[in-house]
C-alpha cells in the first residue's frame, strides 16, 4: 500500500506547467518568468493572461484582455440585494464565497470552449473585486460606488473602497501586491479548486471552493492575523519576550513559515522592499520597525527549522497603508489568486480525470449491530 503522508507532503496530484517553485532556493516562476522580473515589469492583468492563455499577451490581445474585464465589473441587482442582506459583522471572504458561488445561477455552463473560457476569465477577475467594495460599502450602510471604466484594474479596486481616485504610485504598488498572490502551485485553495473542477463542477462553484479553503487561518488568512500580532506587539521592546512566550506555549508566529519554501519566501523579499518605500515615501509606520524586529528575533529563533517570513507577512504591512481595512485583506488575496485559480481551472478541464484519492483505514471491522436496550 502506498506510504499514507499527512498534509499530502510531497505527494503530486496534478501535472502542471502554469508556475515552478524551489522551496530550498526560494525560486518562484509564472510560466518560467521570475516573478521578480514580473512585479518590475509586469501588470495584474497581463500577469493574469500570462498564466491563463500560457503566453504572454501582445499588445491587441492585451487592449482586448483589459477591455473585456473592465467590461464585465458591473453585477446584477439581484446580487447588490443580496449583498444588503448580508450581516453587516459577517465576514468578507464569507460574503466573497457566496457572491462567487451565486454568479452560477446566473451564468449557465457551457461546453468549455475558448469562448466561454474567456468570457467565464474575464467575468470572474472583474467580479471580484466589485462584490468585495460592495460588501464593505454596504455593510457601513452606504451605496456601493460603481467601478470606473477609466481607471485600471488595481486602481478601480481602491476606488471602489474609498471613493477617492488613488494616486498612481499608489495603484501600482496594489498591482503588484496582486502580481504576487496570483499564484502559487498546488496550494490548499488550488487544491480545493482542482477537485471540484474534476467533477465537472461549474466555474463558480470550484472558485467559490477554493475562496472557501482560502480563509483559513493557516492558508489566506494568515495576512489579517500577521497585522493583529503586530499591534498585540506594540512596541519594538516587546518583541523578544512577546516571541519568546508564544513559542514557549507552542503557539504560531503567523506570517512565518511554509509547506514549501524552507528560506525566506521571494515574494517576502519584494514585498519588505515595497513596504519599504512606501513608508519612505507616505510615512514611517512602528508596525513596520516591529515587524522587522520580529523578522529578526524569529530567524534566531525558527530559523534553524527553516521558518522565515512568507507572503503574507509584509502584505498586510502595504494593505494597511494603502486604506485597506483588515479583514478585507485576505479577499485582496482572493482577487489576485483568482488568477491562478482560472489557471488551474483551464488545466485540468484540458485533461480531466475526477480526483478520488484512497484512505488508510484505521477503524474496526465486522461489527455486530448491537440492539439499542443492550447498549451501556
Ligand atoms: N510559528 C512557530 N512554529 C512553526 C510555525 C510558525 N509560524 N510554522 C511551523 N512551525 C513549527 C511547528 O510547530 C512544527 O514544530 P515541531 O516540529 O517542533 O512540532 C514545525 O515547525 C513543522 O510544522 P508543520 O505544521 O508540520 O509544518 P507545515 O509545513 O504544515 O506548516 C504552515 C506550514 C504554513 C501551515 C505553518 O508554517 C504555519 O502554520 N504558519 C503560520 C500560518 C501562516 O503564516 N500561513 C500562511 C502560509 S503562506
Amino acid at each position: 500500500m502506498a506510504e499514507y503522508r499527512p498534509g499530502l507532503e510531497g505527494v503530486p496530484a496534478t501535472r502542471s506547467n502554469i508556475s515552478f517553485v524551489d522551496g530550498q532556493a526560494g525560486i518562484l516562476e509564472y510560466r518560467g518568468i521570475p516573478i521578480e522580473e514580473l512585479a518590475a515589469h509586469s501588470t495584474f492583468l497581463e500577469t493574469a493572461y500570462l498564466l491563463i492563455f500560457g503566453k504572454l499577451p501582445t499588445q491587441s490581445e492585451l487592449d482586448n484582455f483589459d477591455q473585456a474585464v473592465r467590461s464585465h465589473r458591473r453585477v446584477k441587482y439581484r446580487i447588490r440585494d443580496m449583498i444588503k442582506s448580508f450581516p453587516d459583522s459577517g465576514h468578507p471572504m464569507d460574503a466573497l464565497q457566496t457572491c462567487v458561488a451565486s454568479l452560477g445561477m446566473f451564468y449557465p455552463v457551457q461546453e468549455a470552449d475558448p469562448d466561454y473560457v474567456f468570457v467565464t476569465v474575464t467575468r470572474l477577475l472583474a467580479k471580484l473585486p466589485t462584490m468585495v467594495a460592495m460588501f464593505h460599502q454596504m455593510r457601513q450602510g452606504n451605496d456601493p460606488i460603481p467601478p470606473d471604466d477609466s481607471l485600471d484594474h488595481a486602481a478601480n479596486f481602491l476606488y471602489m473602497l474609498s471613493g477617492k481616485k488613488p494616486d498612481p504610485w499608489l495603484a501600482r504598488v496594489f498591482d503588484t501586491c496582486l502580481i504576487l498572490h496570483a499564484e502559487h502551485t498546488v496550494n490548499a485553495s488550488t487544491f480545493a479548486l482542482l477537485v471540484s473542477a474534476s467533477t465537472l463542477a461549474s466555474p463558480y462553484s470550484s472558485l467559490a471552493t477554493a475562496v472557501g479553503t482560502l480563509s483559513g487561518l493557516l492558508h489566506g488568512g494568515a495576512n489579517q492575523e500577521v497585522m493583529k500580532l503586530l499591534r498585540q506587539i506594540g512596541s519594538v521592546e516587546n518583541v523578544r519576550p512577546f516571541i519568546e512566550e508564544k513559542l514557549a506555549r507552542k503557539e504560531r508566529i503567523m506570517g512565518m513559515g511554509h509547506r514549501v519554501y524552507k528560506v525566506k519566501d521571494p515574494r517576502a523579499i519584494i514585498l519588505q522592499k515595497l513596504a519599504e518605500e512606501l513608508f519612505e515615501r507616505h510615512g514611517h509606520d512602528k508596525y513596520y520597525d516591529i515587524a522587522l524586529e520580529v523578522e529578526r528575533v524569529c530567524a534566531e529563533l525558527l530559523g534553524p527549522k527553516g521558518i522565515y517570513p512568507n507572503v503574507d507577512f509584509y502584505s498586510g504591512l502595504v494593505y494597511a497603508k494603502l486604506g485597506i481595512p483588515e479583514d478585507l485583506f485576505t479577499p485582496v488575496f482572493a482577487i489576485a489568486r483568482v488568477a491562478g485559480w482560472l489557471a488551474h481551472w483551464r488545466e485540468q478541464l484540458a485533461d480531466n480525470r475526477l480526483f478520488r484519492p484512497t484512505q488508510v483505514y484505521t477503524g474496526k471491522r465486522q461489527q455486530r449491530y448491537i440492539p439499542i436496550s443492550e447498549r451501556s
